[in-house]
């Protein structure tokens, strides 16, 4: 499905905006994740069939009312509801868009259940941008950002969290491995992104094997 004229110019609005808004952040969620995840998420909606305007939005804007991201989630959904309706896209959009948006963090496992294609679809490219080369980066990029351990075989790998724990509970960057990385190949809701998750998984264990011949 081709976009047309206006949807493409409403997509570039978008990423201004979105741009201007992430230009600060220093979690990982910064402006080059989101367009990493576009671009992957566009690559799998045409693969897979999917509405790409409303797959491309929904990536735009994915971790913009992330609880890591925003202290009021509530105030910040309106405001990009706000974006959305002085842009003409449609209250049927809009509703997926959020819906979507709602649905895809991995929050140690509490997130939503998913409800369309186009959800599995911005969920798998999210997932697809936490492992692989990419992943290991960022896994690092975050846990040096939150002061946490490089590798300490003393901090248990947790199997059941919290969201509460998961986000603050004290573990290592290898600890986040097990924690949730390793995990993420299984639980790809396309074809097209469980075939990449297998790539990038497998470089993650060659790294990890590695890791503890030259530290262990
Ligand atoms: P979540 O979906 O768990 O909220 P994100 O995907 O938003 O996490 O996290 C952003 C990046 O930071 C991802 O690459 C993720 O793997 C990494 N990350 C999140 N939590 C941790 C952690 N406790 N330790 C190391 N890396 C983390
Ligand atoms: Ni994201």
């Amino acid at each position: 499905m081709q976009l047309n004229q206006r949807e493409k110019d409403v997509l570039q609005t978008l990423r201004e905006k979105v741009k201007a808004r992430l230009k600060d952040e220093s979690t990982g969620h910064d402006w080059f994740h989101i367009q990493r995840v576009e671009t992957t998420a566009v690559k799998i909606a045409e693969k897979e069939g999917a509405d790409v305007f409303v797959v491309s939005a929904a990536a735009l804007l994915h971790d913009l009312i992330d609880d890591k991201v925003v202290i009021d989630e509530a105030k910040e959904r309106q405001r990009i509801e706000n974006w959305l309706i002085d842009l003409n896209v449609s209250s049927k959009d809009r509703t997926h868009i959020f819906d979507i948006i709602e649905s895809i963090s991995f929050k140690g496992g509490h997130g939503k259940p998913l409800q369309t294609l186009e959800a599995k679809v911005v969920q798998d490219a999210d997932r697809l941008d936490a492992i692989g080369a990419i992943g290991i980066a960022r896994c690092f990029y975050y846990s040096g950002s939150k002061g946490q351990k490089l590798d300490d075989t003393s901090f248990p790998v947790r199997s059941e969290m919290t969201l509460e724990e998961y986000r603050n509970g004290p573990s290592t960057a290898i600890n986040h491995f097990y924690e949730k990385l390793l995990k993420l190949k299984d639980r790809m809701q396309t074809s097209s992104g469980f075939l990449e998750a297998e790539k990038r998984h497998l470089f993650m264990e060659q790294f990890l094997e590695q890791f503890f011949e030259e530290t262990r």
